[in-house]
């Protein structure tokens, strides 16, 4: 086997470190609603036009960790990659990465120098003032343009991710991340290669910290695939973890955003949109049945990683719509 590690990941391509080495990159944060266990089900749902090379474009307007825009953009001939959050913290981290990975990569080798040598109840401390320290900071970061002081809060926002409870990147309705520590013995704070992998195919990325709304102010030509990961639709009343961020996404939104979704079938786009399945819960709930009436809808099956119930983690359903 060859040994990856020899090669430069920023002069390859990468279809030799995916291929050759099979090195790819793959979601740098755990993120709440996070597709990688459902990219098998996913892969036979892309669209035929994808698979026979005739798609250049991919967009992907709710982006979070990115599984399915990592799969797509490495196992296909995508040429221009458009990517979209409302989370600030989050598309400062993907534009930081893309822009100074190197520097990033040191300031993890820090935090996680610094982290590791310490005791349990040391790391309890160094977690929650770091925390604190995070919090306080966003007064002093300007989002709409990047700078240098984004580099180290890149680093933050990756170590409160590897060491925090479950990955439940969580923040309150002022912004605050306010997740508490995780168990980790061990947690993996520097992932080199991987950020050198996901910084070099954010080479034909734009990334854009924006509501989904605006994708249609980027969309040019056809060959252009749309994947839509919206958040959830809550599967339970009591259930919360739609809250990725300060803002909520409600019934009116699905609609809103259901209304995007015909209004580019008819520009001709391929289109695919999943959310979870509300029948999981009330079988005559037909909700997105209704709302894509006009579209095929497929049903796989999900393990959700985070339901606080176990017994219900094996027979939940997520559903794909798709127009073609
Ligand atoms: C289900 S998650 C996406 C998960 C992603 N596909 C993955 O594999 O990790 C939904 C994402 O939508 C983002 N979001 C919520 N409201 C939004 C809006 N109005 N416009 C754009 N993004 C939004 C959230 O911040 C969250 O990252």
């Amino acid at each position: 086997m060859k040994n990856y590690k020899q090669i430069n990941p920023k002069s390859a391509k990468v279809e030799d470190l995916f291929y050759e080495y099979n090195v790819g990159a793959k979601p740098f944060l755990k993120w709440v609603g996070g597709k990688r266990q459902l990219l098998k089900s996913f892969q036979s749902l892309y669209p035929k036009l994808l698979k026979k090379k005739k798609i250049k474009n991919y967009y992907e307007p709710f982006v979070g960790g990115g599984a399915v825009f990592f799969d797509v953009v490495q196992n296909f001939e995508i040429e221009n990659a458009f990517l979209y959050d409302i989370n600030e913290e989050l598309i400062l981290t993907y534009l930081v990465i893309q822009n100074n990975v190197n520097e990033l990569i040191d300031f993890l080798y820090r935090y996680d120098k610094q982290y590791k040598k310490l005791n349990e109840e040391q790391r309890k401390e160094y977690f929650y003032d770091l925390r604190k320290s995070f919090n306080f900071s966003r007064f002093n970061i300007d989002y709409n343009n990047y700078s240098e002081n984004w580099i180290s809060r890149a680093a933050q926002i990756i170590f409160l991710n590897k060491t925090c409870f479950n990955g439940l990147f969580r923040f309150n309705s002022k912004g605050e991340f306010n997740s508490p520590m995780g168990k980790y013995k061990n947690p993996k704070i520097v992932d080199e290669q991987n950020l050198l992998n996901v910084s070099k195919l954010l080479e034909i990325t734009t990334i854009k910290k924006a509501d989904y709304s605006k994708v249609i102010n980027d969309l040019n030509g056809d060959s252009t695939f749309i994947y839509f990961d919206p958040p959830y639709k809550p599967i339970s009343k009591t259930s919360s973890f739609t809250a990725y961020s300060k803002t909520t996404f409600q019934d009116d939104d699905q609609i809103q955003l259901s209304k995007l979704f015909y209004d580019l079938n008819e520009k001709g786009y391929s289109l695919m949109l999943s959310n979870s399945d509300p029948k999981n819960i009330d079988p005559s709930e037909d909700f997105f049945d209704k709302i894509y009436k006009d579209y095929k809808i497929t049903r796989v099956n999900a393990k959700r990683s985070i339901n606080s119930n176990p017994n219900k983690r094996n027979s939940i359903k997520e559903i794909v719509i798709t127009n073609y």
